[in-house]
């Protein structure tokens, strides 16, 4: 059974003081609702990274990062390695948010090395594919999504494979209040799954867990996540609130 997930991403916000006043409301919240077996996974920003680590320490939630350079150490001021956030408990990477590649050039070579790093160090990486709203109405989305996904991921042999997370994330829908309908986001997951299989084989694109991400709430967050081949959601603006975000949690069945 492939795992369900459901992620955290809370991008440049919350001082290191609010970081761990959320994630100790958070915890408490998913002990005291949460009886499901879905993985819940807490982005925050790098400097909250070893305390959240810490809070965490005994129970289920993992600690994810938002980025990570491909080499271990060097000059390469302002970055920081795989390793290091491994050393202080960091056990997920997003790479390749559309973010990342939007405002700070990321291509799929860059992504490629940094997403075969985190697996590299037995790391999970979360990779994030979606395609931009001109692509979208242009009907190219399936050729943006497949060489994302091909020239991000298939450099990974099946054993480092085990390691990826798929995050499709249309760049529309994201901080937009505008959502894929379920049906969308359906047809996307299962074309993923589909160029997965073609390039693995079956077995392991039916064990790859596929999260939706694009203004999940908890309003839409049951039916999106009740798509077959949907098997959780990354989570931006209402992971911020542990209200929500432990709502959207709860529809992970
Ligand atoms: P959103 O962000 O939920 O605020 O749309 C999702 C993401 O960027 O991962």
């Amino acid at each position: 059974m492939r795992q369900k997930i459901v992620a955290g991403n809370w991008k440049m916000h919350k001082s290191l003081e609010e970081s761990q006043a959320l994630i100790t409301e958070i915890r408490g919240l998913v002990r005291d609702e949460y009886r499901g077996d879905g993985k819940v996974v807490i982005v925050p920003t790098f400097l909250a990274l070893p305390s959240a680590a810490r809070l965490v320490e005994g129970t289920e939630i993992e600690i994810g990062a938002q980025n990570a350079h491909y080499e271990d150490q060097g000059a390469f001021t302002g970055e920081i390695s795989v390793s290091m956030l491994k050393a202080v408990g960091v056990t997920n990477v997003i790479i390749g948010h559309s973010e990342r590649r939007q405002y700070f050039g990321e291509n799929n070579a860059l992504l490629a090395a940094k997403a075969k790093s985190v697996v590299r160090h037995g790391l999970k990486v979360i990779f994030c594919v979606g395609e931009t709203l001109e692509q979208r109405e242009s009907k190219q989305y399936f050729r943006v999504i497949e060489e994302q996904i091909s020239q991000g991921l298939f450099g990974l042999d099946r054993k480092e494979f085990a390691n990826v997370v798929i995050a499709y994330e249309p760049v529309w829908a994201i901080g937009t209040g505008l959502t894929a309908t379920p049906e969308q986001a359906q047809e996307i997951h299962a074309y993923i799954r589909k160029i997965v299989s073609a390039q693995y084989n079956d077995e392991i694109a039916n064990e790859t867990s596929i999260l939706y991400g694009g203004s999940v709430k908890p309003e839409n967050a049951t039916s999106i996540f009740m798509q077959p081949d949907i098997d959780g959601g990354l989570i931006g603006g209402a992971a911020l609130k542990a209200r929500d975000f432990i709502d959207i949690v709860k529809a992970m069945r």
